[in-house]
Order: C-alpha cells, then sequence, then structure tokens
C-alpha cells in the first residue's frame, strides 16, 4: 500500500505539492506520452459509472490502455446486488485501483474505507476532482507565465450552480490562492461546509472566496469564466424549475465583454447551449472547453503514475 491509499475520494486527499507535482507531472505526459508508454504494466484498473459518461470513461479507459495497463468498466448501481464494501473488496483482489462515478459521496467514501486498493472519485453528488485537474493545467497552459504554476492572484468566477464541479474547483482555488467568484440565485449557492473549508483555505493562502448573485459583478476582472450545467446528473426532475431559476445566469457574449479583455471560457461538459452559455461563446476563440477535454487524459494519466505507478 503506498501513502495514497485512499486515493483521491475527494480534492483535499491530494495535499498541495503533492497537487502541484502531479500538474507538473500531466504536462510532462502531455508532452512525451511515449516516454509513460509501459509505465501501468501489469496494472488493472477498475472504472465503476452508477452515471453517464463521454470524457471521464473515454479519457480514463484510453490513459490506463496507453500507460500499458488493463482497465475492465462496469454501469450500473454499486452496491445494488450486493453491499459496497462487498465490492470493494472483491475488485481490490484483481485490480490495482477503482475508480468510481457515483451519485452519493457515501458510496465512493465506502469503497475507499473497505478496498486496499486507491479510490478515485469520477464524479460524485459533492465533487469532480478529475475535471478539476485538467481544469487546473489548462489555466496554468494559459496564465503560468503571469501567475506562475500556482496561478496565485488568478480570478476564476463561475455562473451557476453550486455544484460538485463548482465545489472541487472552489476548494483547489481556495488553497492555490486564487480569487474564487460563484454568481447563483438564492438557494443554489455552494454547500456550507465545503465553503468554510474553502475560505479557510483561501485565509492562509491570500485567496479569497466571493458569493453572490450578480453574475455581472462576480465577472468583473475575471481571468476565467466557468459554467456547468443548471440541472446536474440525478436533477433532471427539477429541470424546468432550475431553468427559471438560472435565466438571469446565461454566459454570453455580453457577459464574457464584462471579463478581462483576455478572458477564456471554461465548461466541463456536456454543455447545454442555450441554457447556461450560448452557442456563440461555446464557439468563440475565447472558448477552451476542448482544451479542456483533452487534458482530462494527460491529467488523469499523472493521476494514476502518482497513485499506481
Ligand atoms: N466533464 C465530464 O466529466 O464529462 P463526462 O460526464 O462526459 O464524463
Ligand atoms: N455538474 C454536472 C457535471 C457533469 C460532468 C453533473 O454532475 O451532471
Amino acid at each position: 500500500m503506498n501513502k495514497y491509499s485512499h486515493g483521491l475520494t475527494r480534492d483535499l486527499d491530494l495535499s498541495l505539492p503533492d497537487l502541484l507535482a502531479l500538474l507538473d507531472l500531466a504536462a510532462e505526459v502531455k508532452h512525451a506520452p511515449r516516454d509513460f508508454a509501459d509505465r501501468l504494466a501489469g496494472r488493472s484498473v477498475a472504472l465503476l459509472f452508477e452515471k453517464p459518461s463521454l470524457r471521464t470513461r473515454f479519457t480514463f479507459e484510453l490513459g490506463v490502455q496507453q500507460l500499458g495497463g488493463c482497465v475492465v468498466t462496469m454501469d450500473g448501481p454499486v452496491g445494488g446486488r450486493e453491499p459496497v464494501r462487498d465490492v470493494a473488496r472483491n475488485l481490490d483482489r484483481w485490480t490495482d485501483a477503482i475508480v468510481a462515478r457515483t451519485f452519493r459521496q457515501e458510496t465512493i467514501d465506502e469503497l475507499a474505507q473497505w478496498a486496499s486498493v486507491p479510490v478515485v472519485n469520477a464524479l460524485s453528488d459533492l465533487y469532480h476532482p478529475c475535471q478539476v485537474l485538467a481544469d487546473l493545467q489548462t489555466l496554468r497552459e494559459h496564465f503560468c507565465r503571469s501567475h506562475g504554476p500556482a496561478l496565485h492572484g488568478l480570478k476564476l468566477t463561475f455562473v451557476g450552480d453550486g455544484n460538485n464541479v463548482a465545489h472541487s474547483l472552489m476548494l483547489n482555488a481556495g488553497r492555490l490562492g486564487m480569487h474564487f467568484a460563484l454568481a447563483a440565485p438564492a438557494g443554489y449557492h455552494p454547500d456550507a461546509e465545503i465553503l468554510s473549508q474553502a475560505r479557510a483555505l483561501a485565509a492562509e493562502s491570500g485567496g479569497s472566496i466571493e458569493l453572490t448573485q450578480d453574475a455581472l459583478s462576480a465577472v468583473d476582472g475575471a481571468h476565467a469564466v466557468y459554467t456547468d450545467v443548471w440541472a446536474s446528473m440525478g436533477q433532471e426532475a427539477e429541470a424546468a424549475e432550475r431553468q427559471r431559476s438560472f435565466a438571469a445566469y446565461q454566459v454570453s457574449s455580453r457577459l464574457m465583454a464584462a471579463a478581462r479583455p483576455d478572458a477564456i471560457f471554461l465548461h466541463c461538459l456536456p454543455a447545454k447551449r442555450g441554457e447556461e452559455v450560448t452557442d456563440e461563446v461555446m464557439e468563440s476563440p475565447r472558448s477552451v472547453v476542448f482544451q479542456q477535454a483533452e487534458n482530462r487524459l494527460h491529467a488523469q494519466k499523472a493521476l494514476l503514475l502518482t497513485l499506481i505507478g
């Protein structure tokens, strides 16, 4: 068992120095993928999906294969046929890591509690740490020269639901010393406990976490504007109500014009054009959403190398 025996169940499982080292490694993997071609030879990874996926599934499956390892993917509820703790203790006999996308964060935590191999959160209702590794890699590619590898002082504005992606962004922005602003209507702000964790980290790092209902003021001075769907997977029944609540929170060219002139646009994808973002912004030169999607591959390869390489 290595020092990451619990893997990446939530963002803060990875220490700040380890996060920065991982991002350095992700850049190396991107630059010279062949140098890492055999690093997971003889290793196996289990991928579990309770929810749909395009990016996470392809990038983990291809990532493991490109590192010379072997991957097996299963769709469906984790713990439907047998208890989660039994699933964990089966998979850890055959594999070197378990990557799981679940509804409940507790399912990820229970897998990690019972498995002797690292468990990686590939999105839960509370966090999406793998996404944010790629997002930080993308932000570094644009702003490392001006803000250094830790992106200190960079302003990142999230316009939309205080959801899993927002939580993971907020925690990492807080500990890196970034200025993070989130604009959402009342009732859709982030989880209070995660918010206070992020604020405590920001107080130490010299960053800041601002919450507002005013999207226009939130993007003022932003180097990067980020959004995500208004209704996450599992919230489909609330979609109509959320469309009404979030109507004033669409990222449009007008909103982007209120950010810095060199501001980039980020989205974890999938995007709903005409809802949280306009087609014009998605297709604009400021949009780096496919660079983010590409970086999922490199960042997760770096994660797997860190955990089990
Ligand atoms: N961004 C992201 O996690 O995409 P998928 O849901 O397609 O995996
Ligand atoms: N917040 C979204 C992210 C999808 C990658 C969801 O959970 O559906």
